[in-house]
Parts: structure tokens; sequence; C-alpha cells
């Protein structure tokens, strides 16, 4: 398999002209930052999430993707900071309220008094660095659980990767296809997996909501994408301006001539 014979169409880096060659290098050199600012980002929105910034995590992806499962604003305040503002019977009140799904009616009948007469004190929306509590739509806000990354961001998020990565793994590919790579089931590997990969971590971020440990199939394929990236990225580089022209490559070239 190593030894299969050069395809009729094969060029190497070193048959290309200066001009492609010099393009070729541009956008490695370009798509190379942006992959390394991809991975900043990544990691700055993503690390925190479990509570140690350090590490990206298997916790981290499903806190990404499903929610933290900690309680809303609302009762995390309630049981902690707000506690002493109001009798215990008020806060079961409150917070069997928000558990069984925090209703306007419910809000009418039993919660608005309470909060009217022990919270709007402070919370009455005059000052900009409290949350504010009057009317049903602001308690909405902070009654929400976090429920993770939702549906719409997921489907918008997913179409730009799908889209925007199909380019880069295409340019790549195309170029890394000039690099001199045997056994050539590994090259086509090489140009093959970054697409897999991209399908199985796009889809596998809708299935971790459903079933958390595909959170590594996530952080797997994103593996596999970079290792394919950093590849034919090196590879590429090296064989455009490094290597020695291969020496199939130079008999071919001897013998018919081609420029
Ligand atoms: C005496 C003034 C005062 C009263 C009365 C008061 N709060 Fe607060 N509340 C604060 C202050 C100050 C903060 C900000 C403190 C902080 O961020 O730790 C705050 C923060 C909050 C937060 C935001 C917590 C977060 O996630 O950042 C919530 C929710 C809240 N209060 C709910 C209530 C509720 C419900 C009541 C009535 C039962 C209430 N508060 C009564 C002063 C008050």
């Amino acid at each position: 398999m190593s030894d299969v014979p050069l395809h009729r169409m094969y060029r190497h880096f070193s048959e290309l002209p200066y001009s492609l060659r010099v393009l070729y290098t541009a956008a490695l050199i370009v798509l190379g930052l942006g992959y390394l600012f991809a991975l900043i980002y990544l990691f700055h929105v993503y690390s925190a999430k479990d509570g140690n910034p350090l590490t990206l995590s298997y916790q981290d992806i499903v806190i990404a993707y499903t929610g933290s499962g900690k309680a809303s604003r609302l009762e995390s305040a309630l049981r902690g900071p707000m506690r002493a503002m109001l009798p215990a019977e008020q806060i079961d009140t409150i917070v069997s309220w928000v558990q069984e799904g925090a209703d306007p009616a419910g809000y009418e009948n039993k919660i608005k008094a309470i909060v009217d007469q022990r919270c709007l004190s402070c919370h009455d929306g005059s000052n900009p660095h409290l949350v504010n509590l009057k009317g049903y739509d602001n308690i909405q806000k902070v009654v929400e659980r976090d429920t993770g990354t939702g549906i719409f961001t997921l489907v918008r998020v997913s179409h730009i990767h799908l889209f925007g990565l199909t380019f880069v793994f295409f340019l790549m590919g195309t170029i890394f296809s000039h690099a001199y790579v045997r056994p050539v089931w590994l090259k086509c590997a090489a140009v093959a997996l970054p697409f897999v990969s991209l399908v199985l971590d796009v889809s596998s971020w809708y299935f971790t909501k459903l079933y958390h440990p595909f959170a590594w199939v996530v952080m797997l394929s994103g593996a596999v994408m970079g290792a394919s990236f950093a590849f034919m990225w090196a590879v590429s580089m090296y064989q455009l301006w490094f290597s020695a022209t291969p020496a199939v490559v130079e008999k071919r070239t001897a013998g018919g001539g081609v420029g």
C-alpha cells in the first residue's frame, strides 16, 4: 500500500508554481491563527462553568448544554441572602410557587402581596443595582432555571459551525492534498475525519441535553478535529518549504519534465 504509484493528477507542493505555494502558506498561517483564537474563545466561554476555570472538563460541557441544575436566582436568594426579609412560611409559599411553574394566577393570588410588602422597598426598580421585582414580568426573569444553551441558540451556532468549518477544512484538505503522505488511507483519513467529527460534534450538542455522556463525544470529536487540523497544517507547511522533494516525485519530474 505504501508504494502505490502517483496518481496522474497528483502534484506535490514542490511541483507547484511559487505563487500557489505562497498563497497556500498565507492561507495556512491565517487559518492557524483563526484556530488559535477559536480555542481561546472556547476556553474562555466554557472552562469556568464548573467553578474551575483552569480546565475544560466533562462537567463544563454538561453544564453548558444542559444547565447547572441549580435553583433559580429567586430561590437561591430566598434561601440565602434574602432569608431574613420575610417569615419562613412565606419563603415556602414563594418557593413552592416557583417549583410548580410560577404561573401568573398564583402570582396574583398569593405572591404579589408578599413581594409588594417584603421586597419592593428595595427592589422596586429605582435602584439600578438591584434586581427589579415589580410585576410578574420582572419576577419571571429571576425565576428561570439554568437549563443550558437554548435550542434556538444551538441551531444558530450549528449552522455557523457547519458552514464555517466546512470552508476551513475544505481549504485545509485541498492544500494538504498536495502533500506526499503514505499510506494513502492515512492521507484520506486526515482529510475526512474533521468532517465526520464536525457532524458528530454538532449533533452531540443536542444529544447531550438528552443524555449527559454525549458530552464525551463533544470533547472527543473536538479533539479529533483539532488533531487533524494540526496534522494537516504541520505536514503541509513542512513539505511546502522544508522537506526534500519525495523521490517518486523527483523521478516523475525528471522523466516527464512537468513544470
Ligand atoms: C433591605 C433591602 C432589601 C429587601 C427588603 C430585599 N432585598 Fe433582595 N437584595 C437586596 C440587596 C442589597 C441585594 C444585592 C445583594 C447581593 O447581590 O448579594 C439583593 C439581591 C436580591 C436578589 C438577587 C440575587 C442574585 O442572584 O444576584 C434577589 C433575587 C432578591 N434580592 C430577592 C429579594 C426578595 C424576593 C425579597 C423579598 C422577600 C427581597 N429581595 C428583599 C436588598 C433587599
